[in-house]
């Protein structure tokens, strides 16, 4: 949520920070705005709406020189997108630039003691305060720009990544982090800061970790690093493993639609390494075996697409290891008392590695002294740091808003670590294992075949584009699937769009059925468990009989769902629990497709972010 740029060095900052700020504009595209420190002045611009209006009126006002920069694009929480609240703020003098990424809670009483001084507040923001606090303490700090947000930081409560540049010091830039991503971008006579490193890829893939409650002072030579009392604190550096093209469109109009078929070679990256010679090999969960043993319950943590990445993970993991899985939306999970102890095991999804939700949920289950294995996207995040232990789902830079291939390699780690704890538990023979194993491999040709069969998708979510609701149905992992394929249709397509457990439609939903309405009906398959499979066919044929337009996703070979259906969309062959991971990919194309059609931004959804830092 809100996007940060800082740059101090050689070049043109203005020319940084606004190449900076563009891959960032998926955090957050409310507002978007610039300091320049040039000529013992600060210099700033700032336009309501996304970041083409700023650099229009860039281009019509241009800036002075400056080698000293910082920009912000914001995902409002205080006060509206409008020019006056957009980042960056400025004391009464206009000599303190900061943008802010978080929510400051104690704004209210700081912004009153602030007036009573005489300062003269102009936006509505809660972010304001700490340029006027900046201004009163610099002085007293001794021109220290650093130790004077040191100061102000300890009279903040709640979250936030701030950063400063101030008139009368050039070739600075101050941030402070407190439950907010910042990551620092080590150059050559030149640094950089971001709140995501997609930010400076471009110019270096040197990358230094800024922890919760650090100060960081950035000059073209040096990277500064303290506590908020002022302790020096030893960096610790790592390089990124992907490159800026990896964060281009690569030839695709938009970054959903490239993302969507990169999902064959995400899924190939996520199991790399990890299995091998057709066995299972994880490494990086380091929790011994006895504590694994010992594990008693899992509960998956997760918020949007996330969870329902964790609801798949459960018919799986209870399936293959026998030992209960509870899965919670992550806002929920700590203002109920969960039952949580040391023989719990906490998994953690989130792509961003950054959701405050998830993160305060982790925070409360260690301090239960559950174990927490995260499953990231996002290599240093918070929650891959406060985690006992990671998985990496190596699926490259997600930059369309809605997930799509983070989301399916999240399963597949999901997956991964079922078998893990079934073969360490002793619930799954070797060769068992390995028969999953084998199959996984395969995902990456049949996700492939999906991609290359779905243009008839295409075309019927072109031909939905004026329908005023899509309900979804699904059994067994299908329910999850349908969820994940009704919450890409209302982001992206802006529409009324529900699933459903496809046995619980005749306890209420059944009513909502009316002449033409298009339910997509997720099959599971008739091989495996044929049960499932004759009900869900039973469910088709009772909304149809009322009227309901049946799109069917059934995979290769399943007859019995043509007299029912109105449309089939077919997908490979694949045992039960792992037939997410092929029954997905029409969902998001469906929605990606029908939102295009109605002539949406896909990539940058209204309202939402990326990475979502608040609670
Ligand atoms: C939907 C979507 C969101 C995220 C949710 C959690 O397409 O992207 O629902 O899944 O905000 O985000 P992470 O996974 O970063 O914790």
């Amino acid at each position: 949520m809100c996007g940060i740029v800082g740059y101090v060095g050689g070049r043109s900052a203005l020319e940084v920070v606004v190449a900076g700020l563009r891959r960032l504009e998926y955090r957050g595209y409310d507002s978007a705005g610039v300091a320049l420190v040039a000529d013992g002045k600060l210099a700033t611009r700032k336009r309501a709406g996304k970041l083409a209006n700023l650099e229009a009126a860039l281009e019509e006002a241009p800036m002075p020189p400056s080698t000293t920069g910082i920009g912000h694009t914001r995902w409002a929480t205080h006060g509206a997108p409008n020019d006056r609240n957009a980042h960056p703020h400025l004391d009464d003098t206009g000599s303190v630039a900061v943008i802010h990424n978080g929510i400051i809670e104690n704004f209210a009483a700081l912004r009153a003691e602030l007036e009573a001084r005489g300062h003269e507040l102009v936006s509505e923001t809660d972010t304001e305060v700490v340029a006027h606090l900046l201004a009163d303490e610099f002085e007293p700090a001794g021109s220290d720009l650093a130790e004077a947000l040191r100061r102000v930081c300890g009279r903040l409560q709640g979250a936030f990544t701030l950063v400063v540049s101030h008139a009368s010091v050039p070739d600075v830039v101050v941030a402070a982090r407190r439950n907010s991503p910042l990551v620092v971008g080590r150059g050559e006579g030149e640094n950089f800061l971001a709140s995501d490193v997609a930010a400076f890829i471009a110019h270096t893939r040197n990358a230094v970790e800024v922890s919760d409650g650090q100060v960081v002072e950035l000059r073209p030579d040096s990277i500064t690093i303290t506590d908020f009392d002022g302790v020096e604190a030893t960096p610790h550096e790592y390089h990124v493993d992907w490159d800026a093209a990896a964060a281009e469109k690569g030839g695709y109009p938009y970054f959903m639609l490239k993302e969507i078929a990169e999902q064959p070679k995400a899924v190939a990256d996520t199991l790399l390494g990890r299995l091998q010679g057709g066995s299972l090999s994880l490494d990086e969960v380091r929790i011994s075996d006895d504590d694994l043993r010992q594990v008693d319950k899992v509960i998956v943590i997760a918020c949007g697409t996330s969870y329902h990445a964790g609801l798949i993970a459960k018919y799986a993991i209870e399936h293959w290891t026998r030992v209960p899985v509870e899965v919670e939306v992550a806002s929920e999970f700590r203002y109920r008392d969960p039952i949580v102890d040391r023989d719990t095991l906490v998994v953690a999804i989130s792509q961003s590695g950054e959701s405050m939700d998830t993160l305060m949920a982790v925070r409360h289950a260690r301090k239960q002294k559950a174990r927490v294995v995260a499953i990231t996207n996002s290599n240093g995040s918070t929650i891959a740091r406060e985690s006992d232990a990671v998985l990496y789902t190596h699926a490259g830079p997600e930059v369309g808003v809605a997930a799509t291939k983070t989301f399916i390699t999240q399963v597949v780690a999901c997956y991964l670590l079922g078998l893990f704890l079934a073969r360490t538990r002793g619930t799954m023979y070797d060769d068992e294992v390995r028969s999953v194993v084998r199959e996984l491999s395969d995902m990456p040709e049949h996700i492939d075949t999906v991609l290359d069969t779905v243009e008839p998708v295409r075309e019927l979510a072109r031909s939905l584009a004026g329908a005023r609701a899509v309900l979804f149905l699904g059994r067994h992992v299908g329910y999850p699937v349908a969820l994940e394929g009704a919450l890409k249709l209302k982001e992206l397509a802006y529409m009324h769009a529900e699933a459903f457990a496809a046995g619980e439609l005749k306890h209420g939903p059944i009513a909502l059925i009316e002449d033409g309405l298009p339910v997509v009906v997720v099959v599971p398959s008739p091989r495996g468990r044929s049960v499932l499979h004759d009900k869900i066919v039973s469910n088709i044929q009772e909304v149809r009989a009322r009227g309901a337009r049946t799109i069917v996703i059934a995979e290769e070979g399943d007859e019995a769902v043509v007299p029912y259906a109105d449309t089939v969309i077919r997908v490979p062959q694949t045992s039960t629990l792992l037939a997410p991971l092929v029954s997905t990919i029409p969902l998001q194309v469906f929605a990606c497709e029908l939102a295009l059609a109605k002539g949406l931004d896909v990539d940058q959804p209204r309202n939402l972010a990326k990475s979502v830092t608040v609670e």
